[in-house]
């Protein structure tokens, strides 16, 4: 399904609505509606359930937003959490500048996809598309200058030279007239991090940052954590919780936010063995995300070419949203960086006595942190799909289904009597709802020919719909409709909790 289609649908049916959309909407900010809120639940207990309570050295915590403000100064935030800035001076519009320069390379790649294809029409069957690349001059100049720009805009990135990325701004311009103005502003360094200030404290000394993400909190909390819950290095601490970033390109839905929500952990390890912990998170985190039923070749790793200042290893899973494969989730070797940092700036020892090695020392950090929100809309864009299916008297019909993993699900099974103007199956109906309300989130749906209502709930990812028809009030049984292959199987209500159960437990 398209990317607006599936936006389209996400608010259609109660998954996710613009923040105060009444009044013209908050940019890059979103509200979870009744499918969405319950969907983004299952995300976080699935990442709970797998991180924490199957780890005997994984424990959770939740800390607060606001932190110390030195905390900011230690990580690195104050001073190099920036984003290169540009104003357009014609549009008053803002952009960012790394962005604009790979979108610019993006329509030089589009015109080079228009030529081949205009070939193979030209050529039919005899075209040889990797033989026309590679002796077309038109093209081979126009890839050379892709390459040249990205080469040359990931050294300006590095090394934060903002007048190279202004002139790569203007080379483009010239490149592809079509793209707009070429009056900008400098490029300037962004911070992006939202700032508030302290009630009783004027001026700087009193200025709070709202994270910018959750793992300081846990940094923070490192001592406390080992103390307290007698943790031995190799051990973790994990946390869900809001992360606030004001970010200039808030485009693409929920994919970037400015508000929006972080499951990270952090993996406390001798110094020297990070590249073996590196190996096995990267593989465990892959396997937690095939476990779902997302397909192999929608997930991928990337290298990290430029790193960030606290890390001496870093890779993306990345996963094929609806405009291309993007960073999901993050996994990076964060060294004694942060750690060092604290303890520095608040002058506390954070280190820790190895008993093996007889010595103490501030531990390495092997870091997992996956955005809820992101996770959320790779979910939903594996999921959603439109496709043919035979109705009730046999004919193809079209159905939106959303075949999320059922432990994911928002609704795990929907009771539906047959109709709803016979009180027998409506009363009956309602006492398997009744029933069934304790063990898993259920929907009853009276409203409706049935085969409307398993429309609606293919549409929300039901997997089980349960209908209650005449042979249910002769013989207390039911009929199960599975969402994907539209099996019905006959069942006894008493046994009704523990089929679906097992189908849908995590
Ligand atoms: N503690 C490390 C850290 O925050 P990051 O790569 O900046 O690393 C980690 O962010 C994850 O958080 C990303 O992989 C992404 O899933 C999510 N994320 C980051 N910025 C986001 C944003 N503006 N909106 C939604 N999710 C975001």
């Amino acid at each position: 399904m398209d990317f607006k289609s599936l936006i389209g649908h996400c608010k259609e049916y109660g998954f996710i609505f613009q923040s105060s959309e009444i009044y013209d909407g908050l940019s890059a900010v979103y509200d979870y509606g009744p499918y969405g809120s319950e969907l983004k639940n299952n995300i976080k207990e699935y990442w709970w359930k797998s991180m924490v309570q199957m780890h005997q050295n994984i424990v959770g915590i939740d800390a607060a937003i606001f932190m110390h403000p030195k905390t900011w100064k230690a990580s690195g935030h104050v001073d190099a959490f920036n984003d290169p800035l540009v104003d357009n001076k014609d549009s008053k519009k803002r952009y960012r500048a790394d962005v604009l320069i790979e979108e610019y390379a993006e329509k030089i790649e589009a015109k080079i996809t228009k030529d081949v294809v205009k070939a193979k029409k030209r050529f039919g069957d005899d075209f040889d598309e990797a033989q026309f690349r590679a002796t077309n001059q038109r093209i081979i100049d126009r890839q050379a200058q892709i390459d040249d720009a990205l080469g040359r805009l990931a050294t300006a990135m590095s090394d934060g030279d903002m007048a190279g990325l202004k002139s790569l701004i203007e080379e483009f311009e010239i490149a592809c007239p079509a793209s707009g103005s070429r009056n900008w502003t400098d490029v300037r360094q962004f911070n992006l991090m939202f700032n508030t200030q302290l009630g009783n404290i004027a001026g700087e000394e009193g200025k709070l940052y709202l994270r910018p993400e959750t793992a300081q909190g846990i940094f923070v909390n490192f001592l406390n954590v080992q103390k307290s819950t007698r943790q031995k290095i190799p051990f973790g601490i994990a946390q869900i919780g809001k992360a606030f970033r004001n970010e200039i390109v808030a485009r693409q839905f929920i994919f970037r936010m400015r508000e929006f929500e972080q499951m990270e952990m952090q993996f406390f390890i001798q110094p020297g063995s990070e590249m073996k912990w590196y190996d096995y998170w990267k593989e465990t985190r892959l396997k937690w995300h095939k476990a779902l039923g997302t397909s192999d070749d929608k997930l991928r790793f990337h290298d990290h070419e430029n790193l960030a200042h606290y890390a001496n290893a870093a890779v993306d899973i990345q996963f094929e949203f609806p405009f291309g494969f993007r960073e999901l989730e993050g996994i990076h070797s964060r060294t004694d960086f942060d750690l060092t940092q604290h303890q520095e700036l608040s002058g506390k020892k954070l280190q820790y006595f190895d008993p093996e090695l007889g010595e103490n020392y501030v531990p390495f950090v092997l870091e997992t942190s996956i955005g809820c929100d992101r996770m959320f809309l790779s979910q939903v864009s594996n999921a959603l799909q439109e496709e043919t299916v035979p109705d009730a008297d046999g004919k193809d019909s079209t159905r939106i289904v959303m075949k999320l993993h059922p432990a994911l699900a928002p609704v795990k099974c929907a009771v539906l009597p047959l109709l709803k103007n016979k009180e027998e199956l409506t009363t009956k109906a309602s006492e398997v709802f009744d029933m069934l309300k304790y063990e898993f989130n259920c929907q009853y749906d009276e409203k409706d020919a049935i085969g409307k209502r398993y429309r609606r709930q293919d549409a929300i990812g039901t997997p089980y719909c349960v209908t209650i028809d005449f042979d249910t009030l002769e013989d207390d049984t039911v009929t199960i409709r599975d969402r994907d292959t539209l099996e019905q199987i006959r069942v006894n209500i008493s046994e009704l909790k523990s089929v679906i159960g097992e189908k849908v437990s995590m």
